[in-house]
């Protein structure tokens, strides 16, 4: 006897773009956290990243003076909590088990709020956190780093590393509510205000040419990190990313398609054999560089496209190439054993997204290593 058990559930989260949400008369963040039950008082455990603090040193007051200011919907359940920005956050049992600790003594409820602010890491752990107390409790992410309000705090998933592996331990676990807040950016170095905008190249060139032709346009301002196009830009990759996630037929990722990690199989590989001196964009950049030449080897894409687009990597100020492209590990090339751990990663069988023109690509399950030496040798002889 067999009972094929069925069932769908739907999520909804709103994800506003704006400036200056903590203004005490901004009504939008408070709208955000009390939208479902406007008459009950929520209460409001908030995780800052310690590294925005240290750019931003007001900014505990700015979130008290918010939340006073919102008393009638909002209540501090604990002062504002510290956590180490960037992957130290990701990388530390101990700091898990004292914010778990930290909720559980806040006692938040399942319809208390964990507000979290910070870069991609912070959102990731915290919310690691806040998805397995009380099986997930409701997270609101004001993301602040290019990266993250662009990609991985728009999205439906949080991690830790554990064991030696990155985000080995994770859940999906859909916001309760995204505020992108450009303003916020305004503390970033530029480094990794560009090292994000490589995100944004890289669903313009699976997704969006008109997107593609208007960050070759602003390039320039885009590389000084000018507020304008930079709002823009972000709110266009956010939106394509979102799109993704809602009609892609696949938000959890069960399949081994994943389009919108075009260059990612070089760059996860990129980023540990450079131990994190390359940023995640930096390595994106420099793994979409190196699939368009392959494709570009394999005659599946046009020369010009491949010169377009690393010209347009470069405009940003964003590398095309690495000295590790070409490290070795036992007389083998190091890069290529990234090829089999993406495989891994994926579960089953390799799924490359490969470019066929700006804005469309296919998936290929297979790559021949020595195609993908003489791409690592061309850009090496054209990174200037
Ligand atoms: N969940 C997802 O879907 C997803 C997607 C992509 C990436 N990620 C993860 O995101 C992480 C990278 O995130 P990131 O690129 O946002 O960087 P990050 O979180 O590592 O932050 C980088 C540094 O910037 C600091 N910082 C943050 N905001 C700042 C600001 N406004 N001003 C000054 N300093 C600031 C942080 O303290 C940190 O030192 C990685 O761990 C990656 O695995 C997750
Ligand atoms: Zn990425």
């Amino acid at each position: 006897m067999l009972h094929e058990q069925r069932f769908s559930v739907e999520f909804e989260y709103p994800v506003v773009f704006c400036r200056g949400a903590l203004a005490p008369g901004e009504p939008t963040l408070a709208w955000s956290i009390s939208r479902r039950e406007p008459e009950r008082r929520h209460p409001v455990f908030v995780v800052l990243d310690d590294g925005l603090v240290a750019a931003r040193p007001s900014l505990p007051a700015e979130v008290e003076g918010y939340l006073a200011a919102h008393s009638q919907h909002l209540q501090l359940s604990a002062p504002p909590h510290q956590v180490p920005g960037g992957e130290a956050v990701k990388n530390d049992p101990a700091l898990l088990n004292d914010l778990h600790q930290r909720l559980a003594t806040a006692r938040l409820d399942k319809q208390g709020c964990l507000l979290i602010i910070g870069g991609g890491a912070v959102l990731d752990a915290a919310g690691y956190v806040g998805s397995t107390t009380h099986r997930g409790v409701r997270i609101v992410r004001m993301p602040t780093t290019v990266l993250a309000q662009n990609d991985a705090g728009v999205g439906v998933k949080t991690s830790v590393n554990a064991f030696g592996s990155k985000n080995f331990l994770g859940t999906f676990a859909p916001p309760f509510a995204v505020i992108n807040d450009v303003e916020l950016l305004g503390t970033l170095p530029l480094r990794d205000v560009r090292a994000g905008l490589a995100e944004a190249v890289k669903v313009a060139l699976i997704r969006d040419v008109a997107f593609f032709a208007w960050l070759e346009q602003h390039a320039a301002e885009l590389r000084q990190g000018a507020t304008e196009p930079l709002e823009r830009a972000v709110r266009r990759c956010a939106e394509l990313h979102l799109g993704h996630i809602a009609s892609a037929g696949d938000p959890f990722e069960k399949g081994s398609a994943r389009p919108l990690d075009y260059g990612h199989w070089a760059a996860h590989k990129l980023e540990t054999l450079t131990h994190h001196d390359l940023r995640h964009g930096e390595a994106v950049s420099i793994g979409m560089a190196l699939d368009a030449c392959y494709a570009a080897h394999k005659g599946m894409l046009a020369e010009a496209d491949r010169d377009r687009l690393c010209g347009l990597l470069k405009a940003l100020g964003l590398p095309v190439y690495h000295p590790a492209l070409v490290a070795e590990n036992q007389g083998k090339s190091a890069l290529l054993a990234g090829l089999s751990e993406f495989r891994e990663h994926l579960g089953g069988a390799l799924c490359v997204t490969l470019l066929t023109g700006i804005g469309s690509g296919i998936e290929v399950h297979d790559m021949d290593s020595a195609a993908i030496s003489s791409s690592i040798a061309w850009l090496a002889a054209h990174q200037g």
